[in-house]
């Protein structure tokens, strides 16, 4: 029986674990898979929800280290973690994404001489004052396997030197969720409860320290929102760390300023995926919503200057519009007028990649 542990700690990394737990059941017969979740997202909207959605049991080992700077919640993932390869003596740890968990067990796993697998790997914004950039460099850099969702990715790693038998292109883990929960997602009845019709709304999420951590900024996109909601309305879940700069920056009465721009709580994986397949547009600096709405079909509008997710633009429906708001406006007002770019759907974003790395896996194990 060979252990396989994987790492989960921040939100957009339950919905890559879960098909991969699934996958794993297959070969229970020579596979343990445990599920560690670090802790770095806490809150029930931000967790709790993300396990019950996507039907992923309790996580076996819980190390609760909560929100710090980076270098402290680095370290403290880090320490807690070494304890568990200690105790549980894996043959190998899967990290998922580019979050600071992501990096911190990776890093572990290596110097305790464990095999390293890191899914959506090679994935390159080329900007590196993005913490995740440095997270996804190094992780790559340590790992034994590579999985990779886009075949920018597998460019990059052999740019980068890696070997070209560590690198797997296997498609696209999130979208395997997607593909798993969409008909579930269907039977929700978010957009009722909101008093939203079919692609009458804007769905909006925001949490990038590069537009919610300073005043201004955040503010001049306060006041996009509001002039969308003009034309149509625009549903705005708030991450936790957005809610606390409207709230520093004294933003809160510019923000509830309109009845259609409507801020609610963070959504859960259904609720969201329904609200996402139904809206009008998406405007967002997440990284895993411009994959998810290429794979829909859904016009996004992404406010960053670049993204490590290319295919989304060559192939899918993301528009990039950085800091040029204007823009951000006249996309998002064609978008909602039916204008917006046709996609089509990236290679192997086929609901299977899972699959394809737990075969891979488990006979490397062998
Ligand atoms: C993290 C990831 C980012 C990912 C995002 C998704 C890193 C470097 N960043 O950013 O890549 O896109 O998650 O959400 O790993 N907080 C709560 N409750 C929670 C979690 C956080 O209130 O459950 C608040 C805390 O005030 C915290 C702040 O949000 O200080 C930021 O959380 P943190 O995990 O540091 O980074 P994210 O911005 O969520």
């Amino acid at each position: 029986m060979k252990t396989v542990l994987s790492v989960v700690g921040a939100r957009p990394n339950f919905m890559k674990v879960a098909p991969l737990h699934r996958a794993f059941q297959r070969y229970a017969d020579s596979i343990r898979h445990l599920i560690v979740h670090t802790g770095q997202h806490y809150d029930q909207q931000m967790s709790k929800v993300f396990f019950d959605d996507l039907e992923l049991p309790h996580p076996d080992i819980y190390l609760g280290v909560g929100s710090a700077s980076h270098a402290q919640q680095t370290a403290k993932v880090m320490m807690a973690f070494e304890k568990v390869v200690d105790e549980q003596k894996p043959d190998l740890v899967v990290v998922v994404g580019d979050v600071n968990s992501t990096l911190a067990c990776a890093l572990v796993s290596a110097k305790m001489n464990v095999e390293v697998a890191h899914v959506e790997a090679g994935l390159r914004s080329f900007d590196r004052t993005m913490p995740e950039e440095v997270n996804r460099l190094v992780t790559d850099a340590i790992s034994d396997s590579l999985f990779v969702s886009e075949l920018s990715g597998v460019a990059n790693l052999k740019r980068e030197g890696i070997g070209q038998e560590k690198i797997f292109f296997v498609g696209n883990v999130m979208i395997d969720s997607l593909v798993h929960f969409r008909e579930k997602a269907r039977r929700s009845i978010v957009a009722e409860q909101l008093g939203l019709s079919r692609k009458s709304y804007a769905l909006v999420t925001l949490h990038r320290p590069s537009n919610v951590d300073e005043a201004v900024r955040l503010e001049e996109i306060l006041k996009l929102l509001l002039e969308v909601s003009r034309n149509k309305n625009v549903v705005f879940p708030i991450h936790p760390r957005t809610r606390n700069m409207i709230q520093q920056f004294g933003l809160q009465s510019l923000a509830d300023s309109s009845e259609c721009l409507k801020l609610t709580e963070p959504f859960g994986y259904l609720d969201f995926l329904n609200l996402m397949e139904n809206a009008a547009v998406l405007i967002t600096d997440s990284g895993g919503i411009q994959e998810e709405t290429t794979y829909l079909g859904v016009p996004c509008i992404t406010l960053r200057e670049n993204t490590e997710r290319p295919i989304t633009v060559e192939l899918g429906t993301n528009v990039l519009c950085g800091s040029n708001l204007l823009l951000a406006r006249e996309k998002s007002l064609e978008a909602m007028n039916g204008k917006a770019k046709h996609g089509s759907v990236p290679e192997l974003w086929d609901g299977r990649a899972s699959e394809r790395i737990a075969e891979i896996v488990t006979k490397r194990l062998k």
